[in-house]
């Protein structure tokens, strides 16, 4: 019996998740700032894009872990979001950046869970809405 995408149910534990996102932290390409990010989207189909950040000589081209991924997921036609993770070498599990915050925003329900890890297995889980309250979106446009 086929089933509708809609009811799929995501079962990844969140430990997968994160595992997923510090593999793809390995590839940073952060030769300026040496801080490397992995991020990982989780698709409502169960599929996962990973990304990480990808810094250039020019500063300001460089993309964010979280948007790599997601415009990845993007452009093989995944819509349905239903979590990101984050990663870094930080003392407290990472944050999204504004302006990822602003993409995500953008492309997730307000409902769903941003996690966010470090290296030392710290995890907290917070939803889109709580990490930007009162966003700019499409009804102002
Ligand atoms: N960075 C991310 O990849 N995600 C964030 O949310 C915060 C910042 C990257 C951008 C840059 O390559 C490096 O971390 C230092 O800012």
């Amino acid at each position: 019996m086929a089933l509708d995408q809609k009811e799929l149910k995501v079962e990844r534990e969140t430990g997968e998740l994160v595992e997923l996102a510090r593999q793809a932290r390995e590839r940073a390409y952060a030769p300026f700032s040496h801080f490397k990010v992995g991020a990982v989207v989780e698709c409502r189909d169960g599929r996962v894009f990973m990304g990480c950040n990808v810094e250039n000589s020019s500063y300001g081209l460089s993309l964010c872990a979280e948007r790599v991924a997601i415009f990845k997921a993007i452009s093989e036609g995944a819509r349905d979001f239903a979590r990101i993770a984050v990663i870094a070498d930080t003392q407290v599990p990472v944050r999204p950046c504004g302006a990822c915050r602003q993409v995500i925003s953008d492309l997730f329900g307000s409902d769903a869970e941003i996690v966010m890890a470090n290296l030392q297995g710290q995890v907290e889980a917070k939803t889109v809405k709580e990490l930007l309250p009162a966003p700019f979106d499409r009804s102002f446009l």
